[in-house]
């Protein structure tokens, strides 16, 4: 025992049962594509943008932050390409009414509709079996549409954001000149973005809502290649650092064919899920494509004056983008193991202390008043910086179980001996091991180690 890998069926049930994740609408059966996390998985989806914001903003002196509206112009949308070419090919089956991605169809990987229905001319429909039953690709707008104030016209149509970036390009000049940043500079956001996918799938891998971290290098042309390298091997770094093991990674080099419209070249860190390597983070070369059409569509000038060489420039983009949903899943993955104590089999998450969801537990060994309320002081002594939480239910072995379950680096349990020698336990999850601190001394204790 020790690491064991999960199935996609042991992730989802383990993650409804641990509250991580719950399927959202469930009393109304669902909604296929959306998901909603429950009280810990809420706190493991902040640890991880708060790390993100930390690791790309704070830690860098040329990037700042953004938050810009989730509904923005239509203009933006026909100006970045989505309105256009931001589509998936999909054929339907004329006998089960099935709609499929045509690309999973027609096993290959290609947006070129031409090259799909060659090789859909002799595929059965996925799901009857049926032969000679499948429509021709066509393409399917992944935008949600929306229609913004009281009128349902063409006029009033807009769509909800498919990526964070498009705020980031449109408000480019607005932050370069308030913060009066010089080549290169980032800006980063990190928001809500829908897609309306055809299949959606594989839980929380593919989903309809999800949500971004997004950085725009913006870099001299001449220099694009080299912030590429440099940002992709920031961003594997981070996620190393956040505990997942480097044998579950590796780079994918994206053909011209798998490319998104607006990029030159894109690489994908992949993770091992257990439906295959599949990416996880994502960093492409958008050269000057947004910038250039948001020049053209808005009419505004989006150039950039080049002191050094006296020139306007059009600022090329380099861009890390990764889901949180995906990593989520990778962390939640990678930290899953199965341990073998004293015959009995513990299972444990083994999160990074700055991801887990609780960081730490105070137990009282008994609901007996005098020990509850004592304990219920030192939850109050250490509260307020950080996620604590205090449980009084069932018996201590199975309280350390349940901890263990969701990933808590420590527990402080409160016994008898503890009114007398105004000492606390405290046992680390890894280790197992005991400690005894004084109450007066636990806060920093806690913070040292949790550092
Ligand atoms: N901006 C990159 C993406 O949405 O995939």
């Amino acid at each position: 025992m020790g690491k064991t890998n999960l199935s996609m069926e042991q992730l989802v049930s383990y993650a409804k049962r641990r509250g991580f994740v719950f399927q959202s609408s469930e009393i109304y059966g669902g909604i296929a594509g959306f998901y909603d996390f429950g009280p810990y998985g809420a706190e493991l989806a902040d640890n991880i943008k708060s790390s993100w914001w930390r690791h790309f903003v704070y830690n860098n002196f040329n990037v700042v932050g953004l938050n810009s509206s989730i509904i923005q112009n239509s203009k933006l949308w026909q100006a970045s390409g989505h309105v256009d070419t931001f589509v998936d090919p999909m054929v339907d089956c004329r006998s089960c009414k099935h709609r499929f991605r045509a690309d999973h169809v027609a096993e290959i990987d290609t947006n070129n509709l031409t090259k799909l229905n060659e090789a859909l001319a002799d595929k059965s429909c996925p799901n009857c079996g049926e032969k000679n039953s499948l429509t021709e690709a066509r393409n399917f707008q992944m935008m949600f549409k929306t229609f913004v104030g009281p009128v349902e016209d063409d006029a009033a149509t807009t769509y909800l954001r498919p990526e964070t970036a498009g705020g980031i390009f449109a408000q480019y000049d607005n932050v370069r000149e308030t913060t009066r940043k010089k080549l290169p500079f980032g800006i980063a956001q990190i928001g809500k973005a829908f897609r309306n996918e055809i299949t959606p799938g594989d839980f929380i891998f593919r989903v309809r809502e999800f949500t971004q971290m997004e950085l725009e290098i913006f870099t001299k042309p001449e220099e694009a290649d080299k912030w590429f390298e440099f940002w992709k091997d920031y961003c594997l770094e981070w996620v190393k650092g956040l505990g997942i093991s480097q044998d579950n990674l590796r780079w994918h080099e994206h053909s011209e064919e798998e490319r998104a419209h607006y990029a030159a070249a894109s690489t994908d860190i992949q993770y091992k899920f257990p439906f295959g390597f599949k990416e996880l983070y994502g960093v492409a070369n958008r050269t000057d494509h947004d910038l250039k059409s948001h020049m053209k569509v808005s009419g505004k000038d989006l150039n950039y004056f080049d002191e050094e060489t006296g020139k306007n420039i059009v600022p090329y983009v380099i861009e890390p983008s990764v889901g949180v949903e995906r990593l989520f899943m990778a962390v939640m993955l990678d930290a899953y193991h199965e341990e073998e104590v004293d015959g009995e089999k513990r299972i444990v998450m083994k999160f990074h202390p700055d991801l887990a969801p609780v960081k730490v537990a105070v137990l009282p060994l008994s609901k007996k008043t005098e020990l509850s309320d004592v304990a219920k002081d030192v939850f109050k002594s250490i509260a307020g910086e950080y996620n604590v939480e205090y449980d009084e239910t069932q018996s201590i072995g199975k309280r350390y179980r349940r901890q263990d379950e969701i990933g808590t680096p420590y527990c402080v349990t409160v016994d008898f001996e503890s009114l007398e020698d105004q000492a606390v336990t405290v046992r680390d999850r890894d280790s197992m091991k005991q400690e005894r601190v004084k109450m007066g001394e636990l806060k920093s204790y806690l913070e040292g180690k949790l550092k």
